[in-house]
This record gives structure tokens, sequence and C-alpha cells, in this order.
């Protein structure tokens, strides 16, 4: 490795640290890639990312080839040269929906361990406020060497994370002015714009309060939705025709919520108001509304089921498993598709489910306890109900609607994502469009043609 380049240790490389460890490689660091997982080092050495990501396989074969990057599985030991550390170590949540902090507390000692005196240490991980003061800093002082520390949050989209690192504004925090300083004269060889905030508390919220305002406002659009569903309105002219050219409302297309990071920063956000004895109304109530549309729909589901005098063993395809289809990824934590899946076979018990999703591997869908289809053909064939789970561009317009003659009569295609419009929707005789905040127009459109 060029040794005159600064120095980078990051620690976790998952989704957040091997796109940040890329992205500062290229930029001038030399960076030392720290993974608990031998299988992930010993592939990532290879020049083969262990996740979908627009480039990244060929950006990382190069810093690779220049030495700018490798990736291992310890942290460099004292004396290493490095005084640059980064923490990208996972959050998830506990089976009580609790963030756990066993990985950062991992990772910071064994930082504290092998660092230099006066190294800088960040932590990018999404956490519950307070843990860069209280959770991180005090093991750091047991070692008692001399240190700076910041919270500067991850905030880029899977799937466009490479391009958003260097275009995103970064914001930065520190314990003190000095951390503060050093944060800053890292991440302006990433990208052009920097925000410094009051304290590292700021950052922690700024992170949280990102992701669950965008869980609110989904909930919201959800929670349209249900209304449409009963009173008989467009869902996607109230949404689409409302907005246009109307400066004051930007209402989302209503859809299935999930992904690693909306799945759990709501609770994470709830977690941290407990010891200030607050609890969340609006954050927690929209969080449960995302969480409810499997049920619901299943429900429907259930009912229009028996209008149509389904069998039992009916072949039910699902296309598009993971979180979400726009920017593509191969993310299956926290997808929607997992609790669809729960709560149709509640309803479905004797159902043969088929999934279908262009990125993920056979094994992957076969884990979801699922049967495997190779193509969008193959799983709708046959088919009584197709249900569209995410917006990947696969199933937009007519690459599902011109396959319905494969499907059983009397059938359904339910769209989570109003890919199609109600009247566009040309399918093969005795197939039904229903889409999520269209149910009772859709009903009516089925029943003036029975
Ligand atoms: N995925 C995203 O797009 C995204 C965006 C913004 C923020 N975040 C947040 O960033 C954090 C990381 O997310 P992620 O999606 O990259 O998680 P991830 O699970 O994909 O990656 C974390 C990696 O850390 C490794 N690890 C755990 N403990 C370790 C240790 N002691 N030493 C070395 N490696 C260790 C794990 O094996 C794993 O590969 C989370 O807090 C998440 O909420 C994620």
């Amino acid at each position: 490795m060029d040794k005159k380049r600064e120095g980078v240790v990051i620690i976790g490389l998952g989704y957040v640290g091997l796109t940040l460890a890329v992205v500062m490689a290229e930029r001038g660091f030399r960076v030392y890639g720290v993974e608990i997982n031998k299988n992930i080092v010993k592939i990532l050495n290879r020049g083969k990312s262990h996740f979908f990501e627009t480039d990244i396989n060929l950006r990382l074969k190069r810093v690779l080839s220049k030495k700018l990057f490798s990736a291992h599985h310890r942290i460099p030991k004292a004396k290493n040269k490095f005084n640059n550390y980064i923490i990208t170590v996972g959050t998830p949540l506990n089976k009580f929906n609790r963030p756990r902090v066993d990985m950062i507390e991992r990772a910071t000692k064994e930082i504290a361990q092998s660092m230099e005196e006066d190294s800088h240490i960040i932590l990018r991980s999404t956490v519950k406020i307070g843990t860069t003061r209280n959770i991180v800093m005090p093991i750091l002082k047991k070692s008692h060497k001399k240190f700076s520390l910041s919270f500067c949050p991850e905030r880029t989209l899977e799937g466009d994370a490479l391009s958003e690192l260097e275009k995103l504004p970064q914001i930065i925090s520190g314990i003190n002015n000095v951390s503060m300083q050093r944060s800053e004269k890292i991440f302006q060889k990433v990208t052009s714009t920097t925000i410094k905030v009051s304290n590292v508390e700021t950052a922690e919220t700024i992170k949280l309060v990102d992701n669950t305002y965008r869980d609110l406002i989904f909930a919201y659009s959800n929670e349209i939705a249900m209304i449409a569903d009963k009173v008989g309105a467009n869902v996607k002219e109230v949404v689409s025709s409302g907005k246009k050219d109307y400066p004051r409302t930007n209402v989302p297309i209503p859809g299935l919520v999930g992904g690693p990071c909306l799945s759990k920063d709501s609770y994470i956000l709830n977690e941290s108001l407990k010891k200030f004895k607050i609890k969340s109304k609006i954050v927690m109530s929209a969080r449960k509304t995302n969480e409810f549309q499997p049920t619901y729909v299943s429900k429907f589901l259930e009912k229009v089921s028996k209008k149509l005098k389904w069998p039992k063993n009916i072949k039910i395809a699902l296309l598009g498993l993971a979180f979400k289809g726009v920017p593509e990824t191969s993310d299956l934590r926290g997808s929607m598709s997992i609790k669809v899946i729960e709560n149709i076979l509640k309803v479905f018990p004797k159902a043969i489910l088929y999934g279908y999703d262009r990125l993920l591997t056979k094994k992957e869908v076969q884990n979801l306890s699922i049967k495997y289809s190779p193509s969008i053909s193959n799983a709708m064939k046959e088919a009584h109900l197709v249900l569209i789970l995410n917006n990947h561009n696969d199933f937009q317009k007519f690459k599902v609607s011109n396959k319905t003659n494969l499907m059983k009569k009397n059938s359904i295609v339910y769209d989570f994502w109003n890919t199609m419009d109600i009247d566009q929707a040309n399918f093969t005789e005795g197939v039904n469009y229903i889409s999520l905040g269209n149910h009772a127009l859709c009903l009516k459109r089925i029943e003036s043609k029975s």
C-alpha cells in the first residue's frame, strides 16, 4: 500500500462499509477494511462484492489492483500507522425490537486495544441517540490513550450508494472541536459539501429523522390508499393528479415499505426516547400502519377468493422479492415480501407459492420457503393470483399484462405498486387487475364484466 496516503481502517464491510471503502480508496486514502466474516474477506480480495450495487465489482477490482484497498479479518495491531477508524457494523433489532449495540461495543473494544495515541474514531452506523457519547466514548477512554471521536451518519440509498457518497452533503459532528475538524478534513476529500452540527446527539438524531420521515410519508400514503379502497377513489389519481403543478403537496405512491433501514429506524428513535420518558406517537403509528399492510391485503384477497370460488391449492406467483425495485437491489433484509408470504399463507394455507426476482439466486428464493421461478412467465403460468411486490422495472406496464394469457381463468393480478393504470390493464379475458388503493374501483369493474 502507498504509505504516503492517509490511512483509514473501516470496520464492517457490509453495504455501508464496503461502498465507503471503495470511494475513500478512490479519493486518495489507503483503506484497510476489516470484516469479521472470513468468507466475505476472501471474496472481496478476489474483487467480488457479496451484494449487488451498481458498478461495485468494477470499482472494487480497480482499487484492489492499485493496492489502495484490502480486506482483512482483524484490526491491524498497534504501531500500524493507521490512525483513523470508521465503524460501519450493523445495528439490527433484537427479538424485542430494540437496537443491538453488541457489534458496536465489540468493534470499539478492538479499536481501543489496537489504536495508536491520538487516533481518530468515526461512528457511522445508525444508532440510538446517545450511543457515541455514552457507549463508544467510555470504551475508548478505558484505553487511557488520547483520541478524538465523531458521529458522521451514512445517508446513501442502496443501489446508488457509490455515486451518492460523492454527491450527498456529509453531516459532521464531534465530541469536541478537534474531533469535528478531523472528520471534516477526511470527508472534504470524499464529498463537496460537509455540514457541521453542534454535537454528536444532533447528528445521531438527523439520521433517525431522515429515515423516520420517509417511513412517515409512506405511511400517510398507505393510509390514503386504505381510504381510497373504501370510498371508491382512484389512489393513483389522488396522488399524481393532486400534486401535478400544485406546489403544496408531494404525496408518494403507496406501496410496501420495508428494508434494512426503514423497518428498524423508527424503533431506534422510539427506544432513544424511553430514557426521557417520552413516547413517540406519530412515528410509531406510521411504522405500525406500514407493518399492517400485508395483513390488510391478505384479508382482502381472502374475501375476493371466496367470490371467485378458488380451490384451496391455488398457485400464487410472487414477483419482486427484494425490499425495493428502484434502484434495483438483491437485499432481502426487512423486505415486506417476507411478511406478505407469512400473511398470505395464513389465509391460503394450502397454496403453492412461486417467487421470481431477477436479482436473487435460486437458493435465496428457496430460503424463503417458496418455490423458485426462473422467469416471470414461469411464475405466472397457471397462477390464480399474481402479486407484484416491488416496483422493479421488470414488472412495469406490459411485461406482466402481456403474460396474463398464461394464468388460470377467474384469476387476479394484485399490484401493490400501481404499476399499471386500471384502464390500461388490458388483460386476457378472465384475468382481473386489482391494485392497492383501488379496491372498490377494481371490484366494481370485475362485477360489471361478470
Ligand atoms: N444499508 C444501507 O443502505 C444503510 C444506509 C445508511 C445507514 N445504514 C446503517 O449502517 C450500518 C451498517 O449497515 P449495513 O447495511 O452495511 O450492515 P451489514 O450487516 O450489511 O454490514 C455490517 C458488517 O459488519 C460486519 N461486522 C460486525 N461486527 C464486526 C466486527 N466486530 N468487526 C468487523 N466486522 C464486523 C458484519 O459481518 C457485516 O458484514 C447499520 O447501522 C445501518 O442501519 C445502512
